[in-house]
């Protein structure tokens, strides 16, 4: 089999002819960036808010972004000219390759630009007509979990808690409150009332996350942003996923017990139509242009 196209440093590479150097401190501390872009029929969806969020991940962390958006965008478009369909764009920086190991971040090193596409794992009928179980764990992770950093110890050990009980994700709680799941951001619904974890330190702000909150005032559904109590989450009538690579998705199960009716509800399906409208409304426009 061939090794698909990824792009290293400014060049389009087979994946498997790529090689970083093991003093790289992306290998060495996790020191590093990343993103993840839904792309649909060769269309990404929100580039420029995810690229905008790597800017503010490397602003965050001291990091010179080697690219505009529209640098980004281009380099993209670039990479995705050879991978037709609904793919997943998945974009990392490093701090780049320093001569020797050394915490204090080094002045003047190039960082390492890697990008590379998977084919779109969108949720299965299956998962969106009857939810998803998921488990609750201590937010045992640091207080940035705004930076989308490539120092993913925290959540993928999270992650594996549900892996290993045979659910999708983690719903993570710090002090008694909701922040997010390893890897997705979580809504819950009493009452016809949406509510969502503020976009502090503890949590990343998802761009789906965004998306809906959008979706949901243009599409008249109340939605509140607050802190959720862990009473809230396990009284709720409805808890939904998003991210990126979930959309959204119903939480039916948590820690082995229903949620609400333990069927996706009237809200999730509502929101579920409103996001599918918006992709579809995606490819018009590119169709159109
Ligand atoms: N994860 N919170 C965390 C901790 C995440 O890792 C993600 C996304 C989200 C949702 O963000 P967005 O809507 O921008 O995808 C929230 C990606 C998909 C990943 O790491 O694969």
């Amino acid at each position: 089999m061939t090794s698909p196209i990824a792009h290293f440093n400014g060049e389009l590479l087979p994946l498997d002819r790529i090689a970083v150097s093991p003093l790289d401190r992306g290998f060495i501390f996790g020191d590093g960036v990343y993103e993840v872009i839904p792309v649909y029929d060769g269309v990404m969806l929100r580039a420029r808010e995810h690229f905008e969020r790597l800017q503010r991940s490397m602003d965050e962390i001291r990091l010179v972004n080697p690219h505009t958006v529209d640098g980004w965008i281009r380099a993209s478009e670039a990479l995705l000219a050879h991978h037709p369909g609904n793919q997943s764009l998945y974009i990392q920086v490093t701090r780049g390759v320093p001569p020797k190991r050394d915490h204090v971040i080094p002045r003047d090193i190039t960082p390492t630009v890697f990008m590379m596409v998977q084919p779109l794992a969108s949720p299965s009928r299956e998962a969106v007509e009857n939810g998803v179980a998921c488990i609750t764990a201590e937010d045992f992770r640091w207080k940035k979990c705004h930076i989308k950093s490539t120092s993913l110890l925290g959540n993928v050990l999270a992650r594996q808690l549900s892996a290993d009980a045979g659910a999708a994700e983690t719903i993570l709680l710090r002090d008694g409150f909701l922040t997010e799941a390893s890897a997705s951001n979580v809504f819950v619904v009493k009452n016809g009332v949406v509510a969502a974890s503020p976009c502090d330190n503890l949590i990343l702000l998802g761009i789906t996350y965004e998306l809906l909150v959008r979706l949901a005032a243009d599409g008249g559904v109340k939605l509140e942003i607050r802190p959720v109590a862990e009473t809230e989450l396990r009284a709720a009538d409805e808890v939904w996923l998003s991210s990126s690579t979930k959309e959204v998705l119903a939480v039916t199960r948590l820690d082995g017990k229903p949620v609400g009716s333990g069927m996706p509800g009237p809200l999730f399906k509502r929101m579920h139509a409103l996001y599918q409208e918006h992709k579809a409304a995606l490819a018009r426009s590119r169709v159109a242009a």
